[in-house]
């Protein structure tokens, strides 16, 4: 059993009125241990099919149309709020892009990792069944703190015994980011989904960031949905790679494939756009136009969505939706014209 399968998301939402669709017919597996990458320019659906998966997104304004969202085997959509719980505790944690704006700065980052091991894990795996139910009657804090600084130290903060007294604006953007996922991993989940975890810090910690979580998943044997718009970042982290566009799955292939040599010409696109920092392509390439809109219009015009900005399009593109077939072993693609 995949640790998580999403079948055919349909997700909308609803605008003055008007239903715009979000999500439009995702399907997605992660199984334990892997990493998977979820790419697509911004307003792609990433988030929301990520938010999702513990049914996260606000209803309203969002209304969940169709589809399935298996975690181990049991559907997130039709979970009672106690179960969902459990979910958001035990199975899957949430890393976000702006530590700073994630953290609560009036209290110490000590105290806030403590209250997410309180809320996740009564229950250490470091402390004997005992000290877990004298944990729970809250009789040992001084317990939490070990717990909290030996996370601090897995996630590479160094002197963890001091910074625990630190408040998030003592720390730098890199150290916030440490000590955000060290509260994700507070929960011991087996799927993390890190949603542009890296984005907002600089070229070198964004590197150190994603060493850590390259190293955690190894030691921890979580899976990652790991949410960027880099294609680049991906293609080092990830084992397989879906790539969104306008709400929907245009490729899904392995990582080194894709990369080597991406079929749909929305993921040529988004490749040719990762910039480089090595030989002669010096500039910046754009892919033209814009994602369609949808809002005016009541809903997306037939056809492919890529097909206006698509260099190879034709005109039977704007006639039917293609669907995403497999067409070499393990490689999906949304466009018959992809060879
Ligand atoms: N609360 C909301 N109300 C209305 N529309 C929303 C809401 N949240 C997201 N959307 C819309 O859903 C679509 C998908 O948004 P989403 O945040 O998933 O994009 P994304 O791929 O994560 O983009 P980014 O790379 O910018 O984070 C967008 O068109 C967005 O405007
Ligand atoms: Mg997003």
């Amino acid at each position: 059993m995949p640790l998580l399968e999403i079948k055919d998301l349909k997700l909308d939402f609803i605008v003055d009125g008007a239903s715009v669709r979000a999500v439009d017919g995702v399907s997605l597996r992660v199984d334990a241990g892997e990493t998977v990458g979820l790419v697509g320019e911004s307003g792609c659906g990433k988030s929301v099919t990520a938010l999702s998966i513990a049914r996260l997104v606000p209803v309203p304004p969002a209304r969940y149309v169709g589809g399935e969202i298996l975690l181990e085997g049991r559907d997130v959509l039709k979970m009672s709020r106690q179960e969902l719980c459990e979910v958001r505790g035990g199975v899957v944690s949430y890393v976000f892009q702006e530590p700073g704006a994630s953290l609560n700065p009036v209290f110490r980052v000590g105290t806030q990792i403590r209250e997410s091991l309180k809320l996740h894990q009564p229950l250490s795996p470091s402390l004997s069944p005992s000290d877990g139910e004298r944990l729970a009657k809250g009789r040992l804090k001084g317990s939490y703190d070990d717990e909290v600084i030996r996370l601090l130290k897995l996630v590479g903060i160094p002197a963890p015994e001091s910074r625990i007294r630190d408040y998030p604006f003592q720390m730098s953007g890199g150290m916030q980011q440490r000590v955000m996922i060290a509260m994700a991993l507070a929960s011991q989940p087996k799927l993390l989904l890190a949603d542009e975890p890296t984005t907002a810090l600089d070229v070198t910690i964004q590197a150190q960031i994603l060493d850590l979580l390259r190293e955690l998943k190894e030691r921890l044997g979580m899976a990652i949905l790991l949410i960027t718009h880099n294609l680049g970042i991906v293609g080092d982290m990830a084992d397989r790679v879906a790539v969104m566009y306008a709400g929907q799955i245009v490729e899904l292939s392995p990582a080194t494939d894709l990369v080597r040599r991406p079929l749909h010409p929305y993921t040529r696109a988004l490749l040719a756009s990762v910039p480089k920092l090595q030989g002669n392509q010096r500039r910046l390439t754009a892919i033209p136009g814009q994602v369609p809109s949808r809002l005016n219009e009541g809903g997306f015009p037939a056809g492919c969505r890529f097909a206006p900005r698509c260099p190879k399009v034709k005109p039977s593109c704007s006639e039917a939706m293609p669907e995403l077939q497999e067409v070499e072993p393990k490689r999906w693609v949304r466009c018959p014209f992809w060879d």
